[in-house]
């Protein structure tokens, strides 16, 4: 069997990192590359996180690279207040020794796309890197055999703004140039994420399931489940792993097909993702995934957080 083959693009922060351990434990997938952005923290913090998960489950040698450490345009924007200073729950992981790539991260987008003809795109932070690898390449989503992102609020619930999702939000103007020029991702977004928690007793059934789950994901989630706990939700937001739940299952979901648009403006709908419902909607330039069977998605958490761990 052929396996799946994946370009993951991340600012690897906590959710990040157990997707980025989701697609590791599926044996029928092939990571081509993991190419960094600036997001949830800076770059370097980025860099180190993905070997650190790498590290974590004793991962060949899967190539990194670094991308863009800012917004197109603005400055960079940060959430540190969820994922911790370091980005990965600030739990004392070691510092990674890999290193990354000398290509840079849009570069390598479309090389590997370029060489892998039906590869799948992954981008589970803020859209610089695929939007500058779509400048360069405007032919990349004919090379890819799709891309299923994170991002977006498409009823208008947002986590940065009242209305913007954070992905979409940290650069407004990278994801306008995906969605205006044809890259037509399949988007789990910030509402589906919200109607899916990992309910408080699937959690800890997941954190003992294995080796990762009690030594790297359960930790570096603490300070995240221990305040969510306290604000008694009933149970825990992982938005980049119902992506790739979506991405290795894609079955889990169900979804509809939209013409989706990003505002750059600078009011308070900055990054606010709309969904053309009227009765002459534009031509679809998305899909939108509107559910996803949360015991599927659980099932593909346990595997990950089975592996082995060696830290
Ligand atoms: C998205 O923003 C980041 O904080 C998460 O990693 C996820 O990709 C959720 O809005
Ligand atoms: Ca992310």
């Amino acid at each position: 069997m052929t396996k799946q083959q994946l370009i993951i693009d991340t600012d690897c922060g906590v959710d990040d990192a157990l997707a980025l351990l989701m697609a590791l434990a599926d044996p029928n997938v092939e990571i081509l590359g993991i190419t960094c952005v600036s997001g949830n923290v800076a770059l370097p913090k980025v860099l180190n996180n993905v070997g650190r998960v790498l590290d974590a489950v004793g991962a060949g040698p899967i190539p990194i690279f670094r991308g863009a450490s800012r917004p197109l345009l603005m400055a960079p924007y940060h959430a540190d207040e969820v994922h911790g200073d370091d980005g990965l729950g600030d739990a004392g992981f070691p510092d990674t020794a890999r290193r990354p790539a000398d290509e840079p991260a849009a570069l390598a987008i479309v090389r590997l796309a370029r060489a892998h003809p039906g590869a799948t795109l992954v981008p589970l932070g803020p859209l610089t890197n695929v939007a500058l690898a779509l400048a360069i390449e405007p032919d990349l989503p004919r090379l890819l055999g799709g891309t299923v992102l994170m991002g977006g609020a498409f009823k208008g619930t947002g986590n940065s703004s009242a209305a913007a999702e954070f992905n979409i939000y940290a650069d407004p103007e990278a994801a306008a140039l995906c969605f205006d020029r044809g890259l037509d991702p399949t988007c789990l977004d910030w509402e589906v994420t919200m109607a899916t928690p990992l309910l408080w007793p699937v959690w800890d059934r997941l954190m003992a399931a294995g080796p990762i789950g009690g030594r790297f994901v359960g930790p570096m989630n603490l300070s995240l489940t221990e305040r969510t706990r306290g604000r008694a939700r009933p149970g825990i937001l992982m938005p980049d792993p119902l992506a790739m739940a979506v991405v290795l299952d894609p079955a889990c979901a169900t979804s509809i097909r939209a013409a989706v648009a990003v505002d750059t403006g600078h009011s308070a709908a900055r990054g606010m993702t709309t969904h053309d419902r009227t009765w002459h909607p534009a031509p679809p330039n998305a899909t939108i995934v509107t559910s996803v069977d949360a015991d599927r998605f659980a099932a593909l958490v346990e595997r990950a957080c089975a592996l082995p761990c060696l830290l």
